[in-house]
């Protein structure tokens, strides 16, 4: 840890334990203005952190270490296209993706990238054009009503999230699907509502050497040749890629293939090409809206000081309760079903980026990073996980997102929706003593052994911190800035722990581990050099066979 951090640190550790046996319920009672001093406005969103817990004092201690870390340098490397992702010697430089057309040049080895972008743009919105437009007919003189993106990771999770959550935006004679797991289960249900004739297949993958899309991508070629012929491919398949050498080996032809760079990370890229299947789900204005929202998101988070910076705040609180609460994971409740798939994106996001065990000098980490993150849409988790957020004993900060417009409108929903989410999140706050609830539960009227004997298990302990954001509504612009958001938090995280959070060397790992066993399953080479465990898990399958 650098010399100014440790010492910002030091402070951080005073701050905390100053607040250590403080209560939330208290702290609200302490200060009237306590909503107004943890609350941060950007246009038209709010950002409450108030029951967090946390204090002028150790806000203060948090910009300082904001400071320390030097935030500003950081930024401004990842804005020159400096190698930031230094085990990989690349630059990182999604923001060169939402960046408008005329507003300056970004520079990475020397180069304005930005004309590449634009042209990539073009080439996607003209595309677009000619699917909506029914212009491109599949191979029988039909228009494509379906697309199915074949991908994974990054090249999967962003257009797929993003794709529900604009779904009251979609394109209304155009449906898309996503594929990306290995077992064929996922391919083969998808087929099974489709016909070849309307269907376009996008191969999506920044490599076009991932096992799994690969695997998905020769059994739909097969799927589409055994109903429409060879000679279909090049009506039906387009691919996403940095490697189009591989795409043209695929028997893609490269006219039909989108590019983008290795300065842009697999979960960073819903904002290049790999966005296409959301541009064709939405249309490639809306598509354009999303990147002004990102975009808007990264001029806030470039200019603003901590103290009003609402990733730099996301990112400040998440390092307050992970490294000086302790907390270990943080629960993602978005109050909207559209953001259904929001927690599972941010999972690959915050926890793939983050992840990590060594400092940018290679030196075991000296502080936690990244906590587990986990969560799903509201008021589903109420009825599933809450429980234990309430009652587990466990520190488990929460992260509310809710909307003030509903993306759906039917009478009587939306009131219920929002009154859920805030009263959650007072409820962990300020919990329920044991006086309070035996109060309760004399004014109803129970004998008072029986009130004593069910006090204890209707109390709540609360104090459970939690922050909640409210955007204006669900669409392209904000979804965009929401998007941009999490991942300047995770940048500024990153800065703090002083870790790479553009590189994935554990995933890797597992895949190199896979290619080295396929082989051995397959039949076509010895189990030698393999642990006990390994070695009896295949045996076993040799033994009993993977049929039937
Ligand atoms: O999951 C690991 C990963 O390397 C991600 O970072 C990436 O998004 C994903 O695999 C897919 O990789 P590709 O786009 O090259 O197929």
């Amino acid at each position: 840890m650098k010399p100014a951090v440790a010492s910002a640190w030091k402070q951080l550790d005073a701050a905390a334990e100053g607040l250590r046996g403080r209560h939330l319920r208290d702290m609200f009672a302490a200060d009237a203005d306590r909503f107004a001093r943890h609350s941060v406005v950007w246009h038209d969103w709010l950002l409450d952190y108030s029951k967090q817990r946390v204090d002028a004092h150790a806000m203060a201690q948090l910009y300082a270490l904001w400071q320390a870390a030097d935030l500003p340098g950081w930024i401004a490397r990842m804005r020159g296209g400096e190698g930031i992702n230094h085990t990989e010697r690349r630059a990182a430089l999604h923001i060169a993706l939402r960046h408008p057309i005329g507003k300056g040049p970004i520079v990475h080895a020397g180069k304005d990238v930005m004309p590449a972008v634009h042209d990539e743009l073009a080439k996607m919105r003209h595309f677009c054009g000619e699917i909506h437009g029914r212009h491109w007919r599949g191979a029988t003189g039909e228009p494509i009503t379906d697309i199915v993106n074949i991908g994974i990771g990054g090249s999967d999770l962003g257009p797929r999230m993003a794709t529900q959550a604009l779904a009251a935006h979609r394109h209304p004679e155009i449906r898309a699907h996503y594929v990306a797991n290995l077992d064929a289960a996922d391919l083969a249900t998808v087929l099974a509502g489709l016909q070849a004739r309307t269907t376009l297949f996008v191969i999506a993958s920044k490599t076009f050497t991932t096992q799994e899309t690969m695997q998905n991508a020769a059994s739909a070629r097969a799927w589409l040749v055994a109903a429409l012929g060879e000679a279909a491919v090049a009506r039906h398949f387009v691919a996403v890629s940095t490697n189009l050498g591989e795409v043209a080996r695929f028997g893609i032809d490269p006219a039909n293939a989108f590019a983008f760079w290795d300065w842009v990370g697999g979960r960073y890229s819903l904002w290049s090409v790999i966005g296409l299947p959301l541009a064709l789900a939405i249309g490639f204005d809306n598509f354009e809206k999303l990147l002004a929202g990102a975009h808007a998101m990264d001029e806030h988070f470039f200019s603003a000081p901590p103290e009003a910076n609402l990733p730099g705040l996301l990112a400040l609180l998440e390092i307050w309760n992970t490294n000086f609460l302790g907390a270990d994971n943080r629960a993602l409740l978005p109050y909207s079903q559209s953001l259904g798939l929001l927690p599972r994106y941010l999972q690959q996001l915050e926890m793939e980026s983050n992840g990590k065990r060594v400092d940018r000098q290679g030196q075991p980490l000296e502080c936690a990073v990244a906590p587990v993150l986990w969560g799903e849409a509201g008021t589903n988790g109420q009825h599933a996980f809450y429980q234990l957020i309430h009652q587990g004993g466990r520190l488990i900060p929460c992260e509310f997102i809710a909307c003030r417009r509903a993306d759906f409108e039917l009478p009587g929903h939306h009131e219920k929706l929002l009154a859920n989410c805030f009263a959650q999140a007072e409820a962990l706050m300020r919990g329920k003593t044991l006086a309070e609830t035996t109060t309760e539960l004399t004014a109803a009227g129970l004998p008072a052994d029986e009130v004593a004997r069910l006090a204890p298990y209707r109390s709540f302990p609360g104090n459970q911190p939690s922050t909640t954001l409210l955007l204006p509504r669900l669409d392209p612009f904000n979804l965009g800035a929401l998007l941009a958001l999490y991942e300047h938090k995770v940048f500024a995280e990153s800065a703090i722990w002083d870790i790479n959070p553009f590189d994935q060397w554990g995933v890797e790992y597992g895949k190199q581990l896979a290619n080295r066993l396929l082989p051995i399953l397959e039949g076509n080479a010895e189990a030698t050099e393999l642990d006990s465990s390994t070695r009896g898990l295949i045996a076993w399958i040799g033994a009993n066979g993977m049929a039937g």
